[in-house]
């Protein structure tokens, strides 16, 4: 696996390679991140992995310094994966300058997450359209435990007429539910022991659903209470439609509930499609 920091070495090791799949990441990688190589390498003739822990994309009280650099043993799992070449630019690599040109996503960017991280997804979709620009992949993979930030790079790329398909890589999970999560590993023993209550918690939103429930309000309300008692402090738990995150209106079927929720000092967020 050759590894990159600056733009110009990239772009200079990828002249001539054919169909590249890029799978961007902030690094600390789980078997979540593998998972998404391993399709990438379905799907293209050179995967590109990118680690870049974005600074763009996190409120200046959030967890950006403490954020989990684990490069050594990143580039180790890269490479047992089969990653062709890593992208690892430094904050001054990515950002020579100040960013000031930045993507603005429309509406999608305040709700749910967006609402309680305010410029979250303008960091996210900048430094996207940005390593989309320098990798030129023909495609690039992103997990669905992101639901949202995956629509926004979606239709991002749909509405710039970017020339690459967008692959969500289903969600992976421990043997109790918690999905895999680079943020796991802030949790305590006790917390950890805890936290597939808001997966539990989701499901029976779907099975209450599946049973014949209409009543969405009274669903996320029980889970935020059940979660509350369980000493969860929740940002949201929202049913909305598949197909642009809004409330459900009765006739789209096709419905995914998110949540947010903070277990002690770790906030973690899952969806389950409906
Ligand atoms: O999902 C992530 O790890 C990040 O948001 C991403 C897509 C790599 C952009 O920094």
């Amino acid at each position: 696996m050759q590894i990159h920091a600056s733009v110009d070495a990239l772009r200079a090791a990828l002249s001539g390679c054919r169909h590249r799949v890029l799978v961007p990441t902030m690094g600390n990688l789980h078997a979540g991140h593998i998972s998404l190589i391993e399709q990438a390498r379905v799907h293209g003739d050179t995967v590109i992995a990118s680690i870049f822990v974005n600074r763009l994309q996190f409120a200046p009280h959030e967890d950006f310094d403490s954020y989990p650099r684990t490069f050594a043993a990143d580039c180790a799992k890269l490479e047992a994966a089969g990653v062709d070449l890593l992208f690892a630019p430094t904050e001054a690599d990515l950002y020579p300058e100040p960013q000031e040109y930045t993507v603005e996503p429309p509406a999608i960017q305040n709700i749910l997450d967006g609402e309680f991280r305010p410029g979250h997804f303008r960091g996210v979709a900048t430094v996207v359209l940005k390593l989309f620009n320098i990798v030129q992949p023909q495609a690039a993979v992103f997990g669905k435990k992101d639901y949202q930030q995956l629509m926004v790079i979606r239709n991002m790329t749909r509405q710039l007429a970017l020339p690459i398909t967008i692959i969500g890589g289903e969600t992976v999970r421990a043997d109790d539910g918690l999905a895999l999560s680079s943020r796991n590993g802030y949790l305590s023993p006790e917390e950890r022991t805890e936290a597939p209550r808001l997966y539990r918690e989701l499901n029976q939103i779907r099975a209450a659903i599946h049973a014949g429930e209409s009543d969405t309000l009274k669903l996320e309300n029980a889970a935020i209470f059940a979660l509350a008692a369980a000493g969860w402090k929740t940002d949201y738990v929202a049913v909305r439609q598949r197909s642009d995150l809004t409330p459900p209106n009765g006739s789209d079927r096709a419905l995914v509930v998110l949540a947010a929720s903070r277990l002690g000092g770790t906030r973690l967020i899952d969806n389950c499609e409906i």
